[in-house]
């Protein structure tokens, strides 16, 4: 491996799920801590990161396409680390591929990148995929920049085993941040611009831990203490399992002002038995009673859930009890994914892996439906009067893109600036945002 000059710029790419995006933007504040700067669009990097995701599809290819396209036309590369799930999944194979990369740091390690970095600008190659994450959040450098929304991890792992489920493996047991941590991080974040706070976690309602009494809390129990703190408006968490939705989580849609009424709660199928095959310790009656409950507390919530089309053994009537379950709940978004086989997992060896053409099949009739479901969801919210977070600015001159508490895009015209909470009558709905009216302005 050559020797380069220490990088002065860098670039990190995440793909995938929204701890990655928190992770890469903890792995950036490591860099510039380091005193590099982040290269400017369009311009080539010293150093580049590929924050990866091993979730579905052929993640792992994709990441050594992605290495190629880095080599410049002199035939030179940048730097390049390889962290996030296929590094974690697949280090070994990495190093061995492609003598271009010269860091693979898994998702629990990568606090100790600049470490890495040094050695690498000596031409030594490392990889570090150690786990479990005690080490890493104290090791990162405090927060010092934010946009209006921000996320926060505050649990990290799954123990829940789904069949189908690269997670465990990749990220670990579940483990939960301390509470202090958080309120502190939460406090910096918000003291750097943020007025939206979402917690994440593979499984972040089983988030446990101690209040400064030493009383246990849960995920209800850190959303109002971070609720207190003045300037943080609003609070969203994702990804929940339909086991770990308390009585006081349920309770606190009703209780607690800044927590937006939106639930992101997977499914994954309205079949008892693929369920069960899939090891989710839920039925689809279970879960449609828990529905009720949350919408007996939060009447206006909107849900969300997440779908696999096409699980090994899934029948023709068997996807039929899913297109059931959707009619049942109403969905105001959702995610769907034809079923992929995860090397490592039990269903990957299931028998009846289900072809192509079929799961491509009922994946579109699955996104009719849903689709259809989110456009009424938003057409029934014409009319109504809301708050709006404003993230950025539209497309043409004058023009305000934000946020609805129920997380949809809403486009509006008028005085504005980012991070302003305005108050909007929703005018036009389509199929992924609304149209406003601005009737007020700042409010905070
Ligand atoms: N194939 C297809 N979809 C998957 N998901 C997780 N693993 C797989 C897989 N092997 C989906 C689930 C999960 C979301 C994050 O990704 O729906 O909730
Ligand atoms: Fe994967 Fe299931 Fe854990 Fe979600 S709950 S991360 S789908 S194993």
């Amino acid at each position: 491996m050559r020797q380069s000059p220490p990088p002065r710029t860098y670039r990190v790419k995440s793909f995938g799920c929204q701890m990655n995006v928190y992770d890469g933007e903890r792995m950036a504040e490591l860099l510039a801590e380091r005193g590099l700067s982040a290269a400017p669009e369009g311009e080539d990097a010293d150093l580049v990161v590929l924050n990866t995701c091993h979730i579905r599809e052929k993640a792992a290819e994709k990441v050594y396409s992605d290495i190629g396209r880095l080599r410049r036309e002199d035939g030179s590369s940048p730097l390049i680390a390889v962290a996030g799930c296929v590094a974690q999944a697949e280090g070994d194979e990495i190093m061995s591929r492609a003598p271009a990369v010269s860091m693979v740091v898994g998702p629990q390690a990568y606090h100790r990148l600049p470490g890495m970095l040094e050695k690498a600008t000596k031409g030594e190659r490392a990889t570090d995929t150690d786990m479990p994450a005690d080490a890493k959040f104290s090791a990162l450098p405090a927060r010092r920049k934010a946009g209006p929304t921000a996320f926060l991890t505050v649990q990290e792992g799954c123990d829940k085993f789904c069949t189908y489920c690269v997670v465990p493996y990749t990220r670990g047991a579940e483990i939960s941040r301390p509470c202090s941590d958080l309120v502190t991080e939460a406090q910096r974040l918000v003291e750097a611009g943020a007025r939206e706070i979402t917690l994440l976690g593979q499984n972040v309602n089983a988030w446990t831990g101690d209040d400064d009494k030493g009383r246990a809390i849960g995920l209800d129990g850190l959303i109002k203490k971070l609720a207190k703190l003045p300037d943080l408006q609003r609070i969203r968490y994702t990804t929940s399992h339909p086991n770990d939705m308390t009585d006081g989580l349920i309770a606190a849609h009703g209780e607690v002002d800044k927590l937006m009424p939106y639930l992101h709660l997977p499914v994954q199928s309205g079949s008892d038995r693929v369920l069960k095959a899939m090891n989710r310790s839920h039925t689809a009656d279970s879960y449609l009673r828990l529905l009720e409950r949350v919408r007996a507390a939060r009447p206006d919530i909107a849900l969300s859930g997440d779908f696999i089309v096409g699980f090994p053994g899934e029948t023709d009537a068997e996807f039929e009890e899913t297109l059931s379950l959707v009619d049942a709940v109403g969905y105001a978004a959702a995610f769907s994914f034809k079923y992929s086989p995860r090397p490592g997992t039990p269903a990957a060896t299931m028998d009846d892996q289900i072809a192509l053409a079929v799961m491509d099949e009922r994946l579109q009739r699955l996104q009719a439906a849903l689709n259809r479901d989110q456009l009424a969801f938003n057409k029934a919210s014409v009319g109504k009067v809301c708050k709006v977070l404003v993230e950025r600015r539209g497309k043409y001159p004058g023009q305000w893109l934000g946020k609805s508490p129920w997380l949809q895009s809403v486009h509006f015209e008028g005085e504005a600036a980012i991070g302003d909470i305005v108050t909007v009558e929703l005018a036009e709905a389509g199929p992924n945002s609304l149209s406003g009216r601005l009737l007020a302005p700042t409010i905070a």
